[in-house]
């Protein structure tokens, strides 16, 4: 059995990599992922000599097509992922999310292999806070950002290749990760490792923003039963009850890190910043039986804090021009 996993020197699929090489040892794993600004050998170092890394664009059809033709399936999560900067320049985005997904589709399409297609809850828009719907398979598409609209366009390619053309597709549309390897970019590792460096943590706004929580090793065991057992055509929403506001996960950091809950600071709000995402996700609990195992959020927080104190090797290189980033656009 060889898996194609694309994107999997980044946040979640190095981590995919990391539980594949640890729990099914008979599997050979290929790394596709043109290691942009996001992706990192550096992540895959732990078991580098278990993984093949092929330095490449999702969207060369030249190239995926020769590496889907000796793979058994293929775990989609090359993307770029960072809402902000689709505000700045949507390019990358329509290139890799639309066009990169279309060329993994017409590959998988070839030769006839099987397709994980990995998403987000963003494409569903967003909720107000009192209400009290959750995202499930059959709520609208409606997405804000160009981010979310692009990932909203390569589900529904995923779903049209599989009507027309037959191929054997699954989709999953999971919350806001946490856990090691994340970039510095994304806001839980954005604060920790400015907490580290002294630096108060930067609430976007009033902070009463909710996002729904889940471990990315409970993404990645969800994204595992999908592959093994999910029906093609279906998609499956992954969450784990986590609801939090921003404010709340900055509190906690700052608890968890030996300061005063109070010492953060407001910045001006990201535009179009959607309000809340809640997933319900008993599809995935009643047919495949997942179920997360991190389920103290704060525990998990603390384990990643530890994570990233111990790994400034790992990000140091990122901080800087992340931050420089951040300057420019006054958050
Ligand atoms: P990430 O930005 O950390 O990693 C993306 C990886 O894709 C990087 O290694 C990058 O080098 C690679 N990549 C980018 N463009 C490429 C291209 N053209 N060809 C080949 N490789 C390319 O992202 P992440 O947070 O790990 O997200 C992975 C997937 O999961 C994405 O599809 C994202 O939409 C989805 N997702 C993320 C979250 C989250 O909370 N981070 C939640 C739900 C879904
Ligand atoms: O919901 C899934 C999505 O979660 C994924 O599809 C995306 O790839 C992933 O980046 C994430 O999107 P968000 O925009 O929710 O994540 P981000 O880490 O950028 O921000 C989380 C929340 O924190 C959001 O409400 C904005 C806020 N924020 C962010 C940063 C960087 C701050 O308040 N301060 C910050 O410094």
């Amino acid at each position: 059995m060889r898996i194609l996993v694309t994107g999997g020197a980044g946040f979640i699929g190095a981590n995919f990599v990391h539980l594949l090489v640890r729990e099914q040892p008979e599997v050979d794993v290929v790394v596709l992922d043109k290691l942009t600004y996001a992706g990192d050998r550096a992540s895959l170092a732990p078991v580098a000599e278990r993984v093949e890394l092929v330095v490449g664009d999702v969207a060369d059809a030249a190239l995926v097509d020769s590496l889907v033709a000796r793979s058994d399936a293929v775990v989609h999560f090359a993307a770029e992922s960072h809402n902000d900067n689709s505000l700045a320049d949507p390019s990358p985005f329509v290139q890799t999310n639309l066009v990169g997904t279309f060329t993994i589709l017409e590959a998988v399409r070839r030769h006839g292999v099987r397709l994980h297609h990995v998403s987000t809850d963003e494409v569903y828009g967003d909720l107000e806070l009192d209400d009290p719907a959750k995202f499930t398979p059959t709520t609208p598409y409606d997405p804000s950002s160009p981010y979310s609209a692009s990932k909203a366009g390569s589900d529904l390619l995923v779903r049209a290749w599989v009507r027309s053309f037959g191929i054997e597709a699954t989709i999953s549309n999971c919350s806001n990760n946490y856990g090691p390897y994340q970039h510095v970019e994304k806001f839980i590792p954005r604060q920790i490792t400015g907490l580290i460096d002294g630096v108060r943590p930067k609430l976007y706004g009033t902070g009463e923003n909710v996002r729904d929580w889940i471990h990315v090793e409970d993404h990645n065991r969800a994204v595992l039963d999908i592959l093994e057992r999910g029906r093609s055509g279906r998609t499956y929403l992954i969450g784990a009850d986590g609801e939090t506001s921003n404010l709340e996960v900055v509190r906690t950091l700052l608890e968890i890190m030996g300061r005063d809950p109070d010492d953060f600071e407001h910045v001006p709000d990201r535009p179009g910043h959607d309000l809340r995402y809640a997933i319900d996700a008993s599809l995935l609990r009643e047919e495949l039986g997942w179920r997360p195992r991190f389920t103290s959020f704060r525990d998990g927080l603390a384990d990643t804090v530890e994570w990233y104190r111990a790994n400034e090797a790992w990000w140091r290189p990122h901080k800087a021009a992340t931050e420089a980033r951040y300057a420019e656009l006054g958050r």
